[in-house]
This record gives structure tokens, C-alpha cells and sequence, in this order.
């Protein structure tokens, strides 16, 4: 904010980190510091914006609890950490009783999109948007520019919106390590060489940050000349937000399974000692080479990586959808492709894309029905089939590529065996079924003589 002309007062409770602050990284700027939350509210000028970056929870109620005395109406808290969007939905009823705006925002582009221009995604009492927009849309990043911040909605649409952002993170990053773990597993390559075709892939169709990272990371060396990323204990950390995104989900019944199976992987690796023991007990196929063309596998392996993040940004899309409705939220697919765009960290030319299909047809139901998606899916799915049927004979798990090509051909099947789960049902607990000829009327049967006539209640939870 300060780079781009604000000027800003800085407060931490610790306050020795306001005063190293004051004197290194903010030395010669005009950011003023305080020591105390009344002498940072003193500092401010009406209508007061305090935004917070802490970490979410307890850490955000206890800070808006010291505020809300030493604010007054009118005054705006911003809460710019990743905090659960059901807490942003109920702080904003809190303060809006107190005659307060709150602003829940989405922050996304880690240490550099901190400094250099993040992508933002406020949401919350709309009000409160004129004060701090000039603010977001001069700090954020721009894409052809545009800036990739605008309003995203009421309560916590734009924590929503960040949570699903976090969700399709952990999809892509899943993706990119299956890619790895088939190049490095079935053909045998080296680091360098896996870091030059993330390179080449960072050329085309899948230019994004994440891709570009991973390159770097690979051809990275430890300070005795080896690739440090084989050094790395195979077992991922997680804070909460694919988690949060894969729960929501199955709340409003979206399946977003490449979100829910990459988070599930996270898990299964964190079993590191467990599966230590399993591999010497559980057996597999024998030998996990492929032997077939490598250039050609390694092309089959982007086409695979390509069609799935399609459908995981499809199944993000849908989720979003879902909640809109639910909470009433008026979402711009689109500007939230925008937002995306620039800055976070699923930063990529594919979001562009995106933007193009809602800006074409804002009403477009799924991602898939539009014709660049279709298009590219189709190109990309006889190598995608490839690669999960190699994956399965080798042994090798690629559990989002292969649940995002499950979700493509369950997506396109007019007719899938759920027929028979109804039977089932009906068969065991009377739940009764509807006639695919006359859907809306329920049925039920007595399947083996000795049941009963009696039905349950039907409902869909
Ligand atoms: C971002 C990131 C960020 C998040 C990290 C860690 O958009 O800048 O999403 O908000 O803190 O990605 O998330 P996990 O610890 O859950 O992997």
C-alpha cells in the first residue's frame, strides 16, 4: 500500500516487530507505526480502515472484540486472512449490529504477490467497497490492465471465493506431482530433465505459476550439488482450505472429487510410517517401467495433466455456483476467472481462457459444454486414458488424474447405474424409486414377498 502511495500505520502486538519494521524494511517510507491498537485507531483517518492479516479463528474474534470499542460507526475492519467464510458470515451480522462494516477478503500470491501485487477477493457489507477500492485495485496485480480485485459479493463470498481459489491449488499441485511421479517412476527421468519439460510445458496451453515453480524447483541443488527436492520428506502439510473446499462439496452436493482426492492424497502421504510398513508387506505389479515411447508418454502425460485441470476448474466453477445460489450471492464468473488471473497463486494463461467462456455465455452451466474446453478436452483424452490406464498397470497412484477422467465420462453419460443403488435402496429400507419414464412419482415394491407395503418418506439430503 505504501508503494503505491497510501500511507499506512503499522501495528503488531508485538510491538518490537513494529519497531524493527520502522527500522529496516519500512525505513524512509511514510508508513507510521503504533504501539497500541487506541494509539493505530488515533492514527487513522474517518471512516477507519483496519485491515488484519492474522491467522484465522480465535486470533480474528479477539481482535475485532478489542476493536469494536475503540471504533466508530461507519469505521471498516478488513480481515485479509484465509478465514473460514461461515466465520466471515457471522462477524459481518456481528458488527453490522454494532453499526460496523466488515470486509472478508480473499489475499492470494503468497510473499511476491504480498509485495509486488496480490490478487484480492473482498467480500461482505458492499457499503464498505467505495472506501477501499481505490486502495485494493491500485495494490493488486493486473492482468492487461485490469486489475484482478474487484467486489465479489456479500457476507463471505469473496472467503468463499478464496477457499474454492485454495481448493483448485491443491488440485493443480496434486496434478503436477502425479506428472512428476510418472516421469520420475514409469521413464525413469532425472530431475533436470523433468525440470526442462516443466519448462517446455510452461511454453504452452499450461503456462502458470505453479508449473513454472515446480521447473525451478526441480533443476534446484542442495549445497552438495544434489537435487534438494529428493531430499524432502514425502509427507505434505495442510492448513485447512482444500479441506474446507472438499467439505463444502458434500454440503451442497457438488462433486468436486479431484479437490476432495487431492486433499485425500495429502492425508495418505502423511502416513509416512505406516506406508514405510505397507511396502514391505503389500505387493504391486512387477516393476514400474514403461516401455513404450517415451517422448510420446511424456506428451500423453501434459495432455492428462491439461484435460484434468479442466475438469477441476469445471467442478470449481460448479461449486461456486451452487453456493451463489444457496447464499444469493450474485457471483461474475468471469471477473472471478479475472481475479485469478494475476497475482495468486493458480495464476495462468488458462484463466484467461475461462474468462473468455463466461464473458462468450455468462449463463454457461459447466466449463466442458463450452467449446474451447470441449475442444481441447477432446484433443487431450485418448493420451489421458493413456496415461491413467499406464498409471494403474504400473502401480503408479494418480489418484486426480484418474478421478477427473472418471468425472468426465460419469459427466457425459446420459445414463449411469444409479438405477440400481435406487433398487437397492428400495429393496432394503423402502425408499422408494422413480420410473425413468415418469420421474416425480415415487414407487416402491415389495421385492421379496415378505416386506411390507409401507414406504419411508422420500427426501434428498
Ligand atoms: C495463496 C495461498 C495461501 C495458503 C497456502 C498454504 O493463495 O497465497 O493459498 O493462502 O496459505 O497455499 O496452504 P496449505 O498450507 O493449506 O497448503
Amino acid at each position: 500500500m505504501n508503494d503505491n502511495g497510501w500511507v499506512v500505520c503499522a501495528y503488531n502486538r508485538t510491538t518490537e516487530k513494529v519497531d524493527h519494521f520502522l527500522e529496516n524494511e519500512a525505513k524512509g517510507t511514510k508508513v507510521v507505526g503504533a504501539h497500541s491498537l487506541q494509539e493505530m485507531v488515533a492514527k487513522l483517518k474517518k471512516p477507519r480502515r483496519v485491515m488484519m492479516l492474522v491467522k484465522a479463528g480465535a486470533a480474528v474474534d479477539s481482535f475485532i472484540e478489542k476493536l469494536i470499542p475503540l471504533l466508530d460507526k461507519g469505521d471498516i475492519i478488513i480481515d485479509g486472512g484465509n478465514s473460514e467464510y461461515q466465520d466471515t458470515q457471522r462477524r459481518c451480522h456481528q458488527l453490522a449490529e454494532r453499526g460496523l462494516f466488515y470486509i472478508g477478503s480473499g489475499v492470494s500470491g503468497g510473499e511476491e504477490g504480498a509485495r509486488y501485487g496480490p490478487s484480492l477477493m473482498p467480500g461482505g457489507h458492499r457499503e464498505a467497497w467505495p472506501y477501499v477500492k481505490d486502495i485494493f485495485q491500485s495494490i493488486c496485480a493486473k492482468s492487461n490492465d485490469e486489475p484482478c480485485c474487484d467486489w465479489v459479493g456479500e457476507d463471505g463470498a469473496g472467503h468463499y471465493v478464496k477457499m474454492v481459489h485454495n481448493g483448485i491449488e491443491y488440485g493443480d499441485m496434486q496434478l503436477i506431482c502425479e506428472a512428476y511421479h510418472l516421469m520420475k517412476s514409469a521413464l525413469g527421468m532425472d530431475t533436470d530433465d523433468m525440470s526442462s519439460v516443466f519448462n517446455e510445458w510452461n511454453k504452452g496451453e499450461l503456462d502458470s505459476f505453479l508449473i513454472e515453480i515446480t521447473a525451478n524447483i526441480l533443476k534446484f541443488k542442495d549445497s552438495d550439488g544434489e537435487p534438494l527436492v529428493e531430499k524432502i520428506r514425502d509427507a505434505a502439510g495442510q492448513k485447512g482450505t482444500g479441506k474446507w473446499t472438499a467439505i463444502s462439496g458434500l454440503d451442497y452436493g457438488t462433486p468436486t472429487t479431484l479437490i476432495a482426492e487431492s486433499v485425500f492424497a495429502r492425508c495418505l502421504s502423511s502416513l509416512k510410517d505406516e506406508r514405510i510398513k505397507a511396502s514391505n508387506v503389500l505387493e504391486g505389479p512387477e516393476g514400474t517401467t514403461y516401455n513404450g515411447d517415451k517422448k510420446d508418454f511424456v506428451e500423453n502425460i501434459r495432455k492428462a495433466l491439461y484435460a484434468s485441470k479442466i475438469v477441476s476448474y469445471a467442478q470449481g466453477f460448479m461449486l461456486l455456483r451452487e453456493a451463489a445460489a444457496k447464499f444469493g450471492w450474485n457471483l461474475n464468473y468471469g471477473g472471478i476467472a479475472l481475479m485469478w488471473r494475476g497475482g495468486c497463486i493458480i495464476r495462468s494463461v488458462f484463466l484467461g481462457k475461462i474468462k473468455e467462456a463466461f464473458d462468450k455465455n455468462p449463463h454457461l452451466t459447466n466449463l466442458l459444454l463450452d467449446d474451447f474446453f470441449k475442444n481441447a478436452v477432446g484433443r487431450c483424452q485418448a493420451g489421458w486414458r493413456q496415461v491413467v490406464a499406464q498409471g494403474v498397470l504400473l502401480g503408479i497412484p494418480t489418484p486426480a488424474l484418474s478421478s477427473a477422467l472418471s468425472f468426465y465420462d460419469g459427466y457425459r453419460s446420459a445414463k449411469l447405474p444409479a438405477n440400481l443403488i435406487q433398487a437397492q435402496r428400495d429393496y432394503f429400507g423402502a425408499h422408494t424409486y422413480e420410473l425413468a419414464e415418469a420421474p416425480g412419482k415415487f414407487h416402491h415394491t415389495n421385492w421379496t414377498g415378505t416386506g411390507g407395503n409401507v414406504s419411508a418418506s422420500t427426501y434428498a439430503v
